[in-house]
């Protein structure tokens, strides 16, 4: 089936990137949020990175027009109803996608694909609750989604090799490199990412070493283009704290076990950088 148009539910920090890289690669994007300035907000970064991308002359203002002329928001998922294709992005809770996922089902034609953004939550178990389980993976994108080149594709037993194949060619058409991978929490990159990261709050914790000097270090001494804690606020310490415990709670590793100053700065609202405040302040700049 050719994918033409495609859906995205959720317009967040990671929706929004999506639909951004949708409508950028040619397709009729639409995308939904559960309140008109919620989708506001999250068309507003998207045509703000399109007017930075034309003020750096890295695109000319004829494309910013015909990406516009692409991207279309909606608070209603009946209007998914033509979609070919389905990106779920919505917040990191099994109930929430337990609600959502027989609901696109129903609205959606049967040969339609849904895949799911989550960084680490069960795909099968969204499968499960469809009547499609065989059209549903993964498809795992990296913040900021339009710069990042990786996507996971997960594979859930349900689904079929026809799914996959078509999900691949999707990925390569947005300009991705997939990599495919078996539906178990966290994946390949947030099953090696979140150790690392807990590992540094742990480091922090123990006053081995400051902040500034943890991302120095990995910067400078490892080459990564952001520190541990700079990439913490980055991610949202919130959605860490749910990768973690995902994983924490498949595998009873304590590697993944969440350290309680994670823990207790989501509690406070210290979310990074999308919450003004997390391991650095953000509320000056
Ligand atoms: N749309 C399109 N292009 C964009 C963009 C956007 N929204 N935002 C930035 N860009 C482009 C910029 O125009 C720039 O392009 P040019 O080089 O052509 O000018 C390029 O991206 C780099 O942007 P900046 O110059 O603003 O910033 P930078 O060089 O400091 O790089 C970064 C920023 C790409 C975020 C880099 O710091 C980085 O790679 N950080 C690590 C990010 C990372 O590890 N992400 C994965 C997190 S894990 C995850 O997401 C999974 C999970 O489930 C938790």
């Amino acid at each position: 089936m050719a994918i033409r148009k495609v859906g995205v539910v959720g317009c967040g920090l990671m929706g929004s990137g999506i639909a951004q890289t949708c409508a950028q690669s040619g397709y009729e994007t639409l995308v939904r949020e559960i309140n008109q300035q919620l989708l506001d907000k999250g068309i507003a970064h998207i045509y703000n990175a399109w007017d930075m991308l034309a003020g750096k002359a890295r695109i000319n203002r004829s494309q910013v027009d015909e990406y516009r002329a692409r991207l279309h928001g909606t608070l209603d998922l009946a209007d998914f109803a033509d979609c070919d294709l389905v990106i779920e992005a919505v917040i990191e809770n099994m109930e929430e996608k337990l609600r959502l996922f027989p609901t696109l089902d129903h609205i959606l034609k049967p040969e339609a694909i849904i895949l799911t953004n989550t960084s680490s939550l069960n795909v099968t178990q969204m499968g499960a609750v469809t009547r499609r389980p065989d059209k549903i993976c993964g498809l795992h994108f990296f913040n900021p989604a339009p710069v990042m080149k990786l996507v996971e594709i997960v594979r859930t037993i349900s689904t079929s090799h026809e799914t996959i194949e078509a999900v691949k060619q999707f990925a390569v058409s947005l300009g991705k490199t997939p990599v495919l991978a078996k539906d178990t929490a966290g994946f390949i990159v947030n099953f090696l990412l979140i150790p690392y990261l807990l590992a540094a709050i742990r480091m922090l914790e123990n006053g081995v070493a400051t902040r500034d000097d943890i991302d120095t270090a990995m910067k400078l001494g490892c080459g990564y283009p952001m520190g541990p804690f700079t990439l913490l606020d980055y991610v949202g310490l919130d959605t860490t704290l749910w990768a973690a415990e995902a994983i924490y709670d498949e595998f009873k590793d304590p590697l993944y076990a969440p350290p309680p100053l994670l823990r207790r700065m989501v509690l406070s609202g210290m979310y990074g950088r999308k919450s003004g405040k997390g391991f650095y302040d953000y509320q000056s700049s």
